[in-house]
């Protein structure tokens, strides 16, 4: 018989089975044992991650459709076909050294949701869609987000394909091409999904701290990245004296310098780091010639966001006139903060607290395909904790009646929104 669907539950042995085995392509081992994974967009790793997915949505009989911009969407259709579907999804791509859980929690536990309800011999009146995002993480080809920006109109084909890739030069649509993932369905999207909900790891302290099982999330704060190259005069270590050099390493630590303080001065919410510093040509006895580096500034509060990237470009232009040397900066993304669909919070919220549940609103500190689908229909996030607040780390874990918890709202959110009847 089959259960009724209130009371319907994943299975997750299931899950935790798809998550290890995604998890060992582009396997990176820490000192310490720690499990991680590999599979920067576009790479062979995530070309490898792609394909294991795609095979499961295959093997449960979907329809899998790919996008030109190489988003993934597998689809089981409902009762009534045109009704828009129920969208589920988020990345499979990860950080160069980053965990098991990001991203892939919320594609394999969308995949497990659809799976239950095949299973169970349901059929909601709307489909079922789970997807997942090219690009989602940004760190080869900026911005961020850019699959699911390129999904809902924010970022035109052509520009995304062109987008260089920050490791190599390759170009983006060289690499969907390369590893197979250049589909026919044309962007944006020409109908979008009723609703769109994302299951995913928090990623920060806030949970795990708090003792509390599901996030239910309000919102992204917004984001800005920019790329700043000073350039000075490469020179002889050891005969250059001091006051003829033009360093632009010295420049550029200052500014890494700047943005901690920048975060203390302006308190609250205000984060910000500086993650990529590429110094030319790098060796011991030349002074540098040019140095590349990126600052990501992040905050709930758009003006306050807007206040530090003034005085960032403030004090990259003093800089470079005190050190003589020349600045160019490029915005290399930039995204207002979201607030999700209320309807869709409430839901979440209630949700998880008639599965007995605790729960906390809050926003999210990163960014999620999530914040794109919201501009096209209403959406929501649920966060499961993250232990020590760790992720983009191989140590990043949640543990398994965590990913349960999660799962199980996911699924009766889905349930609720595709009218199971
Ligand atoms: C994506 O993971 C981001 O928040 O940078
Ligand atoms: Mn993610
Ligand atoms: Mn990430």
């Amino acid at each position: 018989m089959p259960r009724a669907a209130d009371e319907l539950q994943v299975d997750g042995g299931r899950l935790h089975g798809r998550l290890e085995a995604l998890g060992e392509i582009g396997a990176v081992q820490g000192p310490n044992g720690e499990r991680g994974s590999s599979r920067l967009a576009l790479t062979d790793a995530d070309r490898d991650g792609r394909d294991l997915v795609v095979a499961w949505m295959r093997d449960l009989g979907l329809l899998v459709e790919i996008d030109r911009v190489g988003n993934v969407f597998a689809t089981l259709p409902g009762a009534e076909p045109r009704l828009a579907p129920v969208m589920m999804g988020s990345h499979v791509d990860t950080v160069r050294a980053g965990g098991r859980f990001d991203g892939n929690l919320g594609v394999l536990a969308g995949l497990e949701v659809i799976e239950t309800v095949m299973a169970n011999g349901l059929r909601p009146r709307r489909g079922l869609t789970v997807a997942f995002f090219t690009d989602e993480e940004g760190a080869r080809f900026a911005p961020d987000m850019l699959g699911s920006l390129v999904y809902v109109g924010g970022m035109g084909l052509e520009d995304a394909l062109d987008v260089r890739a920050v490791d190599d030069g390759s170009r983006l649509g060289d690499e969907l091409d390369r590893i197979g993932y250049s589909g026919s369905v044309p962007v944006p999207g020409a109908a979008f999904p009723h609703c769109y909900v994302e299951l995913h790891i928090e990623q920060g302290p806030i949970l795990e701290d708090a003792g509390i099982t599901i996030g239910v999330v309000e919102g992204v704060q917004g984001i800005s990245w920019t790329e700043v190259t000073f350039t000075g005069r490469s020179a002889h270590a050891g005969t250059t004296p001091m006051h003829l050099r033009r360093d632009p390493l010295v420049a550029a630590t200052k500014v890494a310098g700047f943005v901690r303080s920048l975060t203390e001065e302006l308190g609250g919410d205000q984060v910000g780091t500086v993650g990529r510093f590429d110094v030319q040509p790098n060796l011991v006895n030349v002074v540098p010639s040019s140095v590349t580096m990126t600052i990501d500034l992040r905050n709930t509060a758009e003006s306050v966001l807007q206040e530090a990237e003034r005085r960032l470009a403030a004090f990259v232009a003093t800089v470079a006139d005190e050190d003589q040397v020349a600045a160019t900066s490029r915005s290399l993304a930039r995204f207002e903060p979201v607030d999700f669909d209320p309807s869709m919070v409430d839901l979440v919220e209630a949700t998880a607290l008639r599965l007995g549940h605790t729960t906390h609103r809050m926003p999210s500190g990163a960014g999620h395909d999530a914040q794109m689908l919201a501009r096209v229909c209403p959406t929501a996030m649920i966060f499961t904790p993250s232990v020590d607040g760790l992720s983009h780390n191989i140590a990043e874990y949640t543990a398994p009646a965590d990913i349960d918890a999660g799962a199980n709202v996911l699924l009766q959110v889905v349930l609720d929104r595709a009218d199971v009847g």
